[in-house]
């Protein structure tokens, strides 16, 4: 009988969160963690299957694996690398100084998968995101569209979350949406942005927000706020890790469901295979089943150039 399977490469901070709201979603009869060190692999998918007698979901096999156990994953999750520079001072670290280390780790990563699979759905979330997501889709051979990363998933639900905090209103009721570089340069497309229909120019009329909806202002309120989160605990794991499996049921569930995620553009733009970042795709039980080209405004269109420069100069320091 066809199981569901999920693999999650990397079981860390990220990955190990990603294991226990895969396990909290059931939609999986079988997950699969993978890990260089095979400890914190036996460890966590023990640590799991107890967790199972609990919560009655007995049905769940969970598992420490190599990569073998991608030969019949349907979803791969990888969250393999490390999330923070090495002895990084900044208070915001920039995602790209990872570039060189997680480039080769992904790199590792991909021959392991691919001596498996090339059929699985591959969600990534290591950064520089958008970087891994183009090494990981165009030099392995894997079909299109099967690959692809959170993007600015979670920054996306950062933002919701910072303009419903603004106006007093819940988070759900808030549609809107980052597209870019998942790091310094994403941009919320403000000209899209509304509450029930309420566009960006009436919230402030509407709504009476704390402070007046100035899009710079609140552009670097969403950027920051990761860092808010970093400092705080030392990495980000909760909210990513929620991306990563809202993701993995839209595929699961061919939901159809559009989201912002990194992809490699296909003409969007006018960029076409020279760079991945996020805009809103169709993701469903083939991974980003369309990728869309929405209209922006002249900021949010310079903005999108500037992100993908971004990313491009992080791409040069990884080129083979
Ligand atoms: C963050 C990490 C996943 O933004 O880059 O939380």
């Amino acid at each position: 009988m066809k199981k569901n399977k999920l693999a999650i490469v990397g079981v860390g901070h990220v990955g190990s969160y990603v294991l226990a709201d895969a396990m909290k979603l059931g939609l999986f009869s079988e997950i699969a963690v993978i890990d260089k060190d095979e400890g914190v692999a036996f460890g966590e998918a023990l640590d799991q299957q107890h967790a199972t007698a609990l919560t009655y979901m007995t049905n769940i096999t969970v598992k420490a694996g190599d990569y073998a156990e991608c030969g019949d994953a349907d979803v791969i999750i990888c969250a393999a690398g490390p999330s923070v520079i090495p002895s990084d001072e900044e208070e915001m670290p920039d995602r790209a100084g990872l570039a060189v280390t997680n480039a080769a780790v992904i790199r590792e990563v991909m021959a392991g998968i691919t001596k498996y699979t090339k059929e699985a759905v591959i969600i990534f979330i290591t950064n520089p995101l958008d970087t891994v997501v183009y090494i990981a889709e165009n030099e392995f051979g894997y079909p299109k569209g099967r690959i692809f990363g959170t993007g600015t998933m979670l920054d996306s639900a950062r933002l919701r979350q910072i303009i419903a905090a603004n106006y007093g209103i819940d988070p759900k009721s808030v549609t809107g949406y980052m597209m870019g570089e998942h790091g310094f340069t994403a941009f919320p497309v403000f000209s899209r942005l509304n509450v029930q229909g309420f566009g960006e120019k009436e919230l402030d009329k509407v709504f009476g927000g704390k402070e007046p909806l100035d899009r710079e202002t609140f552009r670097q309120k969403v950027i920051k706020t990761a860092f808010d989160v970093f400092n705080g605990k030392g990495w980000t794991n909760a909210g990513v890790a929620q991306a990563a499996v809202t993701l993995a049921k839209a595929v699961m569930l061919d939901e159809k469901s559009v989201y912002p995620v990194s992809t490699t553009l296909h003409g969007q733009y006018g960029y076409n295979g020279d760079v991945a970042l996020s805009i809103p795709c169709v993701i469903g039980r083939n991974g980003v089943e369309r990728q869309l080209e929405i209209g922006l405004d002249e900021q949010e269109t310079a903005w999108l150039h500037e992100s993908a420069k971004s990313i491009q100069e992080t791409m040069k320091t990884v080129k083979t």
